[in-house]
């Protein structure tokens, strides 16, 4: 049985006052949760949060890194860097990424394979565009994601990975893909591990459906079977909403 694992991608958002208020406020509404709960913070908020999530049962996550060990790479953190302060999580190959950032699916394989050397989980974003939604090409843009993003990694670390479908055309536009779409993608994306490597560490790893996630509709989600958990921006930013979408999760 996999374990839900739900995340709040925080963005840019939060200074590091909020972010200790909110992790006091929500740490024990959620004390008693049996899923794995994440909140994905800016940088700068991680030392805050470090030490504020002490002693509850979240997670600590970040949104990016870079994918070499260390070196000349002004302004940049590496994932030894995140994980000397509690980083258990990071977010790679977000589409916001993807589209300002010139991230490339065989970025993140490298940053994957960086990640689970420094024995921090990746999670994986994979999703189509509109345009490529409309023209029927969701199957072929996330396989393809998927397949350059796992190249060079074990079956062993695909099988401890996080794996967000993200229809780009659903992030923060309110217009969430229906739960068919969803699951059938989610589906895809365990098929296509499946076909990368072999049942077991499709079975294992754990797919999250991601884009415009609301207290009113996560249920539906989570009712289905390749669905194992969510990843939420603007709705993991408000305490009492994202309290709610840790309970409505079955
Ligand atoms: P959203 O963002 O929940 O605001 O649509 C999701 C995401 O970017 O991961």
């Amino acid at each position: 049985m996999r374990k839900k694992v739900i995340a709040g991608n925080w963005k840019m958002n939060m200074l590091p006052g909020d972010t200790i208020n909110f992790i006091e406020q929500f740490a024990p509404l959620v004390k008693d949760t049996e899923h794995e709960v994440i909140l994905c913070v800016p940088y700068t908020d991680i030392f805050y949060a470090w030490h504020t999530l002490e002693g509850t049962n979240i997670h600590l996550g970040a949104q990016n890194m870079h994918w070499e060990e260390k070196g000349a790479y002004t302004g940049e953190i590496s994932a030894e860097m995140l994980k000397s302060m509690g980083v258990e999580y990071v977010i790679i190959g977000h589409s916001e990424r993807r589209e300002y950032y010139a991230e490339t699916s065989a970025h993140c394989a490298a940053k994957a394979k960086r990640l689970f050397a420094a024995d921090i989980t990746p999670i994986l974003c994979v999703g189509e565009t509109e345009a490529e939604y409309d023209a029927g090409k969701t199957a072929e843009v996330v396989s393809t994601e998927i397949k350059e993003s796992l190249e060079g990694l074990t079956s062993d670390e695909v099988s401890r990975l996080v794996i967000a479908y993200e229809p780009i055309w659903a992030i923060g536009t309110g217009k969430s893909a229906d739960v068919e779409t969803a699951e059938k993608c989610c589906k895809l994306v365990r098929e296509t591990v499946k076909s990368l490597y072999d049942e077991a560490t499709a079975e294992a790893v754990r797919i999250q459906y991601g884009g415009s996630v609301k207290p009113n509709n996560i249920k539906e989600y989570m009712a289905c079977e390749d669905i194992d958990g969510a990843l939420i921006g603007g709705a993991s930013l408000k305490v009492d909403s994202f309290k709610e979408l840790v309970d409505a999760t079955k």
